[in-house]
């Protein structure tokens, strides 16, 4: 049996683009997944890119009987975990939901893999555990502060159990990988972000906006102390994210302990950048209001990339024109996401 990697949530965005990334790398990958925010077509559009197509398990990461199976059936040599759920807005509607799939789906994760002795694990962490801070760039030895919402409050709570769960065996060897705000598809134009309803983030809805599927984008506040007032963000294209995912992967094996990265670019765009960048990539214009600001947003935030880059000799490659135009091909050949 050759050694595997095991990719939990690995047909949604992220996990889709850094399940192509492992196969291509040569990886054997099994994806579990309870389809609860994705589409299985995702890893039939990745055997169209490269030829493979990945092992699948519908099923629930909380679902400890499950996991055991997995791990008996095949000898997984590092999880990469992604499953979980990530709308803000929606986090405080259902925060046990979050608190359910997000907290005690890791636990349940880390006790079935400590049971079959799998010890190696990355983790999709989140720019939020950085609350509001204002010391910009932001850098991994920033002290965390609580997010104001549960999504958030589910990501730092994971990072703070990972964290004892290394320091009380130092077998572990475990990745928090600090995400900035993932955007662009595949160059293929197959793969891509899928939301589920209205998108609450800012490139999806440009994009919708941009095929008419939208009216209009609100763009919240323009009173920031921003250089045009609006909300300042590091983006990062999902396939230099995914990248970010191989080199901590390797790292890792030759590491234990925790190690804390922030993939990001260290480079921040406003939402009047944004837009002005999709115009460009797109030839279409976009449809915009300014409205007032949206509660819990911070003005600005960007990364820090310097830790990523010495530990792993890992740096974002891609651009902002990169990143429009892929998020922009995706949608143009997929008006509706997955459902054709
Ligand atoms: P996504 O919703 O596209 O992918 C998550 C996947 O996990 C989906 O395919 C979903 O069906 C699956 N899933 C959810 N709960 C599950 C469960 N209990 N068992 C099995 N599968 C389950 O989201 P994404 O944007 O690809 O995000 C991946 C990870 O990265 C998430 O943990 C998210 O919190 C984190 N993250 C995302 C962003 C972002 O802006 N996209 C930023 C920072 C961190
Ligand atoms: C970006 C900018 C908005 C939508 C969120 C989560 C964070 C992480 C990434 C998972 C901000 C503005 C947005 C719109 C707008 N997710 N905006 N009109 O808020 O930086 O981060 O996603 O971990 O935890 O909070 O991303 O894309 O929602 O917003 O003006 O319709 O665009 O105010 O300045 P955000 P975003």
């Amino acid at each position: 049996m050759n050694d595997k990697i095991l990719v939990t949530g690995g047909s949604g965005y992220i996990g889709s683009h850094t399940t192509l990334a492992l196969l291509q790398a040569g990886y054997d990958v099994v994806v579990l997944d309870n389809l609860s925010n994705s589409s299985a077509e995702s890893l039939e559009r990745l055997e169209c890119i490269c030829g493979i197509m990945p092992e699948f398990v519908k099923g629930d990461v909380r679902d400890r009987d499950l996991l055991d199976k997995i791990f008996t059936d095949h000898n997984i040599r590092a999880v990469l975990h992604f499953a979980g759920l990530k709308a803000v807005g929606e986090s405080t509607q259902q925060p046990l939901d979050y608190y359910s799939n997000n907290v005690l789906g890791t636990v349940t994760l880390c006790q079935a893999m400590a049971n079959a002795n799998v010890l190696n694990l990355v983790f999709s962490s989140s720019a939020t555990v950085y609350g509001d801070t204002t010391q910009m760039p932001l850098r991994e030895d920033i002290p965390t502060s609580t997010p104001t919402n549960p999504y958030g409050r589910s990501k730092l709570m994971v990072e703070e159990i990972l964290q004892d769960l290394a320091k009380s065996d130092p077998r572990w060897s475990i990745a928090l990988l600090r995400y900035f705000n993932p955007v662009g598809a595949h160059q293929s134009g197959l793969i891509g972000e899928d939301p589920n309803g209205p998108p609450n983030n800012l490139l999806p809805y440009i994009s919708q906006v941009a095929i008419g599927q939208l009216k209009q984008l609100s763009v919240f506040g323009s009173d920031y102390p921003t250089q045009d007032g609006t909300g300042v963000r590091d983006y990062i294209h999902v396939q230099d994210l995914a990248e970010g995912h191989l080199s901590a992967l390797k790292a890792i094996s030759l590491k234990p302990g925790i190690n804390i990265w922030n993939l990001g670019t260290g480079i921040g765009y406003s939402v009047l950048e944004m837009i002005r960048a999709f115009e460009l990539a797109s030839g279409r214009t976009i449809s915009y209001c300014v409205v007032d600001r949206r509660a819990g947003d911070i003005a600005e935030c960007w990364a820090s990339a310097s830790k990523a880059e010495n530990d792993l000799g890992w740096t974002a490659k891609r651009g902002l024109t990169e990143m429009v135009s892929d998020a922009w091909r995706w949608q143009e050949k997929n008006p509706n996401g997955y459902r054709r």
